[in-house]
């Protein structure tokens, strides 16, 4: 007899480990701060409280038959219409409840299409294995692994790949798209409060895969304008700084470092790698893999294969002088 309540055990326990998932670092798509994910989420536990239901009246159904033919004996059993319980419960219902969840996953495909007000603006994402180039079209610059939106307002996000199809994917806030090389597909964000929002990319796209992450910082609207305006100048002229930034600066062209990197209003102008105008002012280094502190940054220059093994950075193994002015010319970029 025990043998009949391990099922019904099992799906409590499973109920109860559903329930409880979402906490820790780890972004959520059942915790929404925006109305696309909020759309997703309700999609969710609408699915999930249709398929409980049915779990529970096939398992109770279960449960009276067992008692039924135990409790009552064989002449109990009455004869009744099979081909009547199979056309009720094998096609009708379950056409009914189809019927009833494509009309509202065709509703949220509807919604999730378009954004529900004018775009505020515009950014393009291109993605490239292992990180995520940023650009705001309309100002005319470009940043990295970080994008900056103003809370309560939508934007269009253009995104494509530069080499493998990647996803991009913030949990919190929208449904995931495909990056295609040679193809622009069409998204929107929107944040209904201030917060940063980790965002990944959903699709595997080879060796570092999983530290390929980035951040949507939701602000508000004044916040977000002076960020804007900061992002559009160029860089600090490194001439005129001096000292350790200088030769930092000198360090950073003579290494090469200007070859794959940009940095606006500088002889710096590579196109390979993430543009360094305001580096300084980013959370994190290596696509959401390190905060941005000094000394992670020493770490990543001098070994960027030992922290993320098969990234296109070749490691630069810099004397602890020129490191050092290197670091204090990459953290003057705010
Ligand atoms: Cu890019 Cu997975």
């Amino acid at each position: 007899m025990n043998i009949h309540w391990a099922w019904p055990l099992g799906f409590a326990l499973v109920l109860l480990t559903s329930c409880t998932t979402g906490g820790g670092n780890a972004p959520s798509l059942l915790d929404p701060r925006g109305p696309a994910a909020s759309r997703v989420a309700g999609l969710i536990w609408l699915l999930f409280a249709i398929a409980g239901v049915i779990c529970l009246l096939v398992l109770l159904a279960l449960l009276w038959a067992l008692f039924r033919r135990h409790g009552q004996g064989e002449n109990a059993a009455r004869p009744f219409n099979e081909n009547r319980v199979i056309v009720i419960f094998g096609v009708a219902i379950p056409a009914l409840i189809l019927f009833v969840v494509y009309g509202f996953s065709l509703a949220t495909t509807a919604y999730l299409a378009a954004p529900p007000s004018n775009p505020r603006l515009t950014v393009n994402v291109v993605a490239h294995q292992w990180w995520w180039e940023v650009q705001y079209p309309e100002q005319q610059f470009a940043t990295a692994n970080e994008i900056h939106i103003p809370v309560g307002q939508s934007i269009q996000v253009k995104v494509t790949s530069d080499d493998v199809i990647h996803d991009f994917w913030v949990p919190q806030l929208n449904d995931k798209i495909d990056m295609f090389p040679g193809r622009t597909n069409t998204t929107w964000l929107q944040a209904s409060e201030p917060g940063t929002y980790r965002g990944v990319c959903a699709e595997y796209c080879g060796a570092e895969h999983a530290l390929m992450n980035f951040v949507v910082v939701a602000e508000p609207s004044a916040q977000f304008e002076t960020w804007l305006t900061a992002q559009s100048q160029p860089a600090l002229q490194p001439a005129a700084q001096g000292g350790d930034i200088l030769r930092g600066y000198q360090a950073f062209i003579g290494s090469s470092c200007s070859y794959c990197h940009a940095v606006k209003g500088t002889d710096a102008a590579g196109k390979y790698g993430p543009d360094l105008t305001h580096f300084a002012g980013r959370e994190t280094i290596a696509a959401g893999t390190l905060p941005n502190t000094r000394g992670n940054l020493a770490g990543w220059i001098t070994n960027t294969q030992g922290i993320k093994p098969g990234n296109r950075m070749p490691a630069f193994p810099l004397d602890a002088r020129s490191l050092q002015d290197l670091l204090a010319y990459l953290q003057s970029l705010t």
